[in-house]
């Protein structure tokens, strides 16, 4: 992450002048004809994105001119770590007015220069930004140590992402900021009352889990952030096609949601009490596979019939969600690679929200618009909880039809939250189909930086 910047080195850095469409004409009346000429010939117009290199007379590299939107968008310069010739550039014209603004821009060079580099040791080295004046580096240093964390835990393929994987991912992320860590593992499960994750990870050669993050005063107001973490979803005996297993390595994408946004919040020392809890399972297939019709308990003690196993995750978040109700937090947030239905409503990049508490939705919607992190609200719709009421069991996890798939996947959560506690539900992607600037194919953090904002602004931070 720190390769992709350069923040006190400033000596030898190259001039990087962020223009307008509107302003690029200004500019142009402050320098030579030379460069007036070569900006011409190039057809450079300050498109947002674009970027134009600018020549010496010897021949070296003067400096870059690169186009920004009005107001200036997180991926404006997310294209350029990787493509501009290696070396320091400073950032400067208008970006460098508006620090927040700037601040913004230096984020999506960061992620811009992100590639998941574990397996395949190629490729160049990012080119390094130096920021203007006034930006706030603990936070942008934060919420990007915090998305390539997410996008290297979700890239990272099962066979070394496991169950055990994970759990150890979340006590590294612990002993860092010192938490406090717990898991409870395998037949202990039973034990210990969490007998839908059992249920869901037991066929797994690797063991399931539940994994508990405490971290801050606890005397402050607790924050919980509960997280889906199937570490491969091959559907269970309703076994997925080829094609809709191929990407099931990103199903603990909720989990690692969860653990950047804990990063950001402790990185900046949020003024809260944090619980996190992390289910980590594999939904695998083997004799002692959940098989359909099952009906599987639960930590709250209704029970589930299990109409499909492939709707895995619905069943371990119920007994993550009512562990996290018993610590008695001011909101619960969740995420989860919950449903197909959410995409096909939605597409891929923009997450689905449910809320119990219009307030705290708008607020995280407006939360979402300013760190230019959108969410889109779906509804907790009432005349649809008819549909998951089972016929063998309290609840049933698939509904026949499919018909509000996203829906009913959140309503299912909502019986497992207070409904007097304010209660989010984001049904994600979390994996950028293909490339575009600053976001490279890939696991990909969505809605981390709306929720972590919103709980900094609301509690505050040391
Ligand atoms: N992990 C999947 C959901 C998913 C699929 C998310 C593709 C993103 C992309 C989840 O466990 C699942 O399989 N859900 C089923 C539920 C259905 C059986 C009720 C789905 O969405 O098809
Ligand atoms: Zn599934
Ligand atoms: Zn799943």
């Amino acid at each position: 992450m720190k390769d992709a910047l350069s923040a006190d080195d400033t000596s030898g850095a190259r001039p990087l002048y962020a223009v307008t469409e509107e302003t690029l004409g200004s500019w142009l009346d402050g320098m030579s004809s030379e460069v007036r000429a070569w900006v011409q010939a190039n057809d450079f117009k300050g498109k947002p994105g674009s970027s134009l290199i600018l020549p010496s007379a010897d021949g070296a590299i003067a400096g870059v001119l690169c186009g920004i939107s009005t107001p200036a968008d997180i991926w404006d310069l997310g294209g350029l770590a990787l493509s501009l010739p290696d070396g320091s550039y400073l950032l400067g014209g208008v970006a460098a007015d508006d620090p927040k603004a700037a601040g913004t821009l230096v984020l999506g060079w960061i992620l811009g220069a992100y590639k998941f580099r574990t397996y395949k040791k190629d490729g160049r080295k990012p080119a390094r930004l130096v920021p203007p004046k006034g930006v706030d580096l603990a936070l942008v240093e934060a919420l990007a140590e915090a998305t390539y964390m997410v996008r290297d835990l979700i890239n990272t393929p099962a066979n070394d992402m496991g169950p055990t994987a994970l759990a150890e991912a979340a006590k590294e992320l612990a002993a860092r900021f010192g938490a406090d860590y717990a898991e409870v593992v395998g037949e202990r499960l039973l034990e210990e009352n969490y007998p839908a994750v059992h249920a869901v990870g037991r066929a797994a050669a690797d063991a399931p889990r539940i994994v508990e993050l405490t971290w801050g005063d606890s005397s402050k107001p607790t924050v919980a952030l509960v997280g889906k973490g199937v570490c491969f979803d091959t559907g269970g005996l309703d076994i997925k096609p080829a094609s809709g297993m191929k990407l099931m390595k990103k199903d603990m994408g909720g989990a690692a949601h969860v653990l950047g946004i804990a990063h950001v919040l402790m990185a900046l020392k949020a003024d809260i009490h944090l619980k996190v809890l992390i289910p980590a399972v594999e939904n695998s297939i083997s004799g002692n596979a959940m098989r359909p019709m099952d009906i599987v308990s639960t930590r709250a003690g209704l029970t589930i019939e299990v109409a499909n196993t492939d709707a895995e995750g619905r069943i371990i978040l119920s007994d993550a969600l009512a562990r996290a109700g018993e610590a008695s937090p001011e909101m619960i947030f969740d995420f989860a690679t919950l449903t197909g239905a959410a995409r096909v409503a939605l597409g891929t990049e923009l997450p689905a929200l449910f809320c119990n508490n219009d307030a705290l939705a708008d607020a995280l919607l407006a939360s979402g618009t300013a760190v230019q992190d959108p969410l889109w609200r779906l509804p907790l719709w009432p005349g649809y909880r008819k549909m998951i009421e089972g016929s063998t069991a309290d609840i049933n996890n698939a509904p026949e039809g499919g018909y509000a798939g996203a829906i009913t996947a959140a309503l299912f959560l909502e019986k497992f939250v207070d409904a007097k506690t304010p209660w989010v539900h984001i049904d994600v992607m979390a994996y950028n189909r293909s490339s575009q600037a600053g976001r490279p194919e890939g696991g990909e953090a969505m809605g981390m930086r709306a929720v972590a904002n919103l709980i900094l602004e609301r509690f505050g931070k040391g």
